[in-house]
């Protein structure tokens, strides 16, 4: 406890590693004895946890630190992969900054945050503390749907990714630790457990891999939905397919991001997959659990990519048939491999590049979110949300699609069965055909 309790103001860019982190940072603030606020007029402390993955990323989040140095008094804090990368910069680039915490060192920060709303100064806090995987508990709250990030770090160096520099190795949770977690988020009221990490699939504990820690949280566990955010093409397998395929539990739902389409560009990007290996990956997918679906992340104008290279991008699209993807123009990232590259596909054509993609994405997600009109499908419900004099409940299948259901008589964390009656946007309107299940 310090002797003065501060008004904490956060916010969060980038993944869901980062939103995950900001909710740890907030929890440990206010285990001594502080409290989180709604807006920044009202803070002692500004905390802003922030991205590195592309350069458009970090200029927001500087412009954004620009804004709130205009609110006086209060310290600023930056978080995440940009404090990391900057360091001491940030404290040239925003004046106002007062602390830069590197991606390892959340755990000094209650103590460097009162010392320097009490006392003023600067500090820079960037090679870390404990490089273990703490399995920390967040926030207690009924929230419905939680997260838990079983392993931290990447060891992949994907050419264009800073993320292995600036997150460091690949650490994993201790698994009975994890097990514990989720029945904890259980006991509060969540239903549903996204296991988190760059590449989840790298998951060790001594002779438990990821496929054991899924087998054993299911068993071990009353968590009513299981899922995991993200998995390498090149690691994941029929393991994971057939724990899916066997648990209904475990949702039919993969984020396998492709970044290309082309072999060429795939090895120039060391992804350590072939395009024909990646479809192996997905039809082995599709043959145990016919109704999985695949998300993926896209990467436009990467060096030297040809018309014929991303021509190869726009077809994978369409041979997958992917559910949605992330995708994002080419942004060179100093210290990456890459980045010894030249950056030689001119913007205009990256944008040109990202217009068609992005169609391409739209016309299949249309066409496979059309064809479960009619269809049924089990909804976990977590949230309200009003559309004029109507209220309604918002909702995902396993599949993670977006659905809403008139409200009466359910709450957030019921799971219905809907029909799917018809498309809103990418979001279908159901109608609730079995009770609620609590
Ligand atoms: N430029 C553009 N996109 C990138 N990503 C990672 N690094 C870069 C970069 N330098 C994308 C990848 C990754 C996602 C999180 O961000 O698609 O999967
Ligand atoms: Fe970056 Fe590749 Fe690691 Fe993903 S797998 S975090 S893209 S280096």
């Amino acid at each position: 406890m310090t002797a003065k309790p501060l008004r904490i103001y956060c916010e969060s860019f980038g993944c869901q590693m980062n939103a995950y982190d900001t909710e740890g940072i907030l929890s440990l603030l206010e285990k001594h004895g502080h409290t989180e606020v709604v807006s920044p007029e009202s803070a002692d402390c500004i905390i802003i946890n922030t991205c590195s993955v592309r350069e458009h990323a970090e200029q927001r989040a500087i412009g954004r630190l620009r804004d709130l140095s205009r609110h006086g008094g209060a310290a600023l804090v930056v978080c995440g992969c940009m404090a990391q990368r900057l360091g001491l910069t940030l404290f040239d680039l925003v004046p106002a900054v007062r602390i830069v915490a590197g991606t390892e060192s959340y755990s000094l920060l209650p103590e460097a945050i009162a010392d320097a709303v009490e006392r003023g100064g600067r500090f820079a806090f960037l090679d870390g503390g404990s490089r273990e995987v703490e399995v920390r508990s967040p926030r207690a709250g009924g929230r419905v749907s939680r997260y838990v990030a079983i392993t931290r770090g990447c060891e992949s160096y994907c050419s264009y990714c800073i993320v292995p520099y600036l997150r460091g190795k690949v650490r994993s949770g201790s698994s009975s630790a994890i097990v514990r977690e989720v029945s904890r988020l259980v006991e509060g009221g969540a239903k549903e457990v996204t296991l988190l990490g760059q590449n989840v699939i790298a998951y060790r504990d001594g002779e438990t891999g990821f496929a054991d820690l899924v087998k054993r949280i299911l068993e071990e566990t009353d968590i009513r939905r299981l899922r995991f955010l993200t998995s390498h093409p090149r690691d994941i397998g029929p393991d994971v397919f057939e724990l899916m395929a066997s648990n209904e539990r475990f949702c039919s739902h993969i984020h396998l991001p492709v970044q290309a389409g082309s072999n060429r560009i795939l090895a120039a990007m060391n992804r350590g997959y072939t395009r024909e290996t990646y479809l192996d990956k997905v039809r082995d997918a599709r043959a145990r659990v016919p109704e999985i679906a695949i998300t993926t992340d896209i990467i436009v104008g990467f060096p030297s990519e040809t018309d014929t290279d991303f021509g190869q991008t726009l077809d994978l699209v369409r041979e997958v048939r992917f559910d949605s993807a992330f995708t994002f123009q080419y942004s060179p990232r100093s210290g990456t491999a890459a980045s010894a590259l030249e950056d030689d596909v001119p913007f205009a054509v990256k944008r040109k590049r990202l217009h068609a993609l992005n169609a391409a994405v739209q016309e299949v997600r249309t066409g496979i979110l059309r064809a479960q009109i009619g269809a049924e499908a089990e909804i976990l419900l977590d949230g309200a949300v009003r559309k004029g004099q109507y209220r309604f409940l918002k909702g995902r299948t396993p599949q993670f699609r977006n659905v809403l259901v008139p409200s009466g008589g359910l709450r957030d964390g019921d799971v219905v069965h809907a029909a799917l009656k018809r498309l809103a946007n990418f979001t279908f309107v159901g109608e609730v055909v079995t009770e609620a299940e609590t």
